[in-house]
């Protein structure tokens, strides 16, 4: 059972990398082997639309040959995959965005007479902020992702207004440790066995997860990292 987590941040001590790997490790506890990506760590150049030709040539894999492909290649062979996302203008940030267009070389398999190869993967969404948009953010994710086949599990979402305290955010961590339970168990599922799918209420188990990934933070301790605490100047409703 392979889990890909792919984080949408710059920085892999923020709020968004904090709750990526509580999920990670979660899904580690479960049974799964994971491994970890940031789409800011190589050009990921921006889908052409290759699938608009009178001939539609968009097929796996991308004609680019970038990071991109190199994502892509990870998301083809895992059996699951865990976003992760800061949220920049109530959306994942423009790098992620640009993966998932660049995941529809993955989905348009269709048109090639094959299964979407995104078809039964299990995917959850996390999104972090300072003030507004997770349940959009997550909620983009999870549709588009689920338009291209794969299977969201229940409690797929988690998402904090925490920013770069987003570990401190019990509900949030908890919602993040679920998403990697849940993601592991139903690719358990999926390959025949036979478990449930209860969300797990779990205060020992979010102190241990917590202690691990405060701990796998210090590696990344010199990345640059501000905290940001939202717009000041403008009062608005929040989502
Ligand atoms: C371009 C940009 C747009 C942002 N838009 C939002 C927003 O719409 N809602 C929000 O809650 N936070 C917004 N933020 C704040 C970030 O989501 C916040 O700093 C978050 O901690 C970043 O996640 P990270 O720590 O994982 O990088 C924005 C930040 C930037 C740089």
């Amino acid at each position: 059972m392979k889990v890909l987590g792919i984080l949408g941040s710059p920085y892999k001590n923020g709020g968004s990398a904090q709750l990526l790997f509580s999920a990670l490790k979660s899904a580690e506890i479960e049974g799964a082997e994971t491994e970890f990506v940031s789409v800011y760590d190589g050009e990921i150049k921006a889908c052409i639309g290759c699938i608009q030709d009178e001939e539609p040539q968009c097929k796996f894999p991308c004609i680019f040959d970038d990071y991109g492909k190199i994502i892509l290649e990870k998301i083809n062979s895992a059996d699951g995959i865990i976003f992760s996302t800061p949220i920049y203008w109530f959306s994942p940030s423009g790098p992620l965005k640009t993966l998932i267009d660049r995941m529809t070389c993955l989905e348009n398999m269709v048109s090639y007479g094959e299964p979407s190869y995104m078809e039964g993967k299990v995917v959850g969404a996390i999104a972090v902020g300072a003030d507004a948009g997770g349940p959009w953010t997550c909620g983009y994710l999870i549709t588009a992702l689920t338009s291209m086949g794969a299977i969201i599990p229940p409690w797929g979402i988690a998402y904090s207004y925490k920013g770069k305290e987003a570990i401190w955010d019990n509900k949030a961590v908890m919602d993040a440790i679920n998403i990697g339970l849940l993601v592991t168990k139903m690719i358990k599922i999926l390959k025949g066995e036979k478990t449930d799918l209860t969300y797990s209420e779990n205060e020992k188990l979010l102190k241990e997860i917590r202690e691990k990934v405060l701990n796998c933070l210090q590696k990344f301790k010199n990345t640059k990292s501000e905290s940001y605490h939202g717009r000041k100047t403008v009062s608005r409703s929040s989502i």
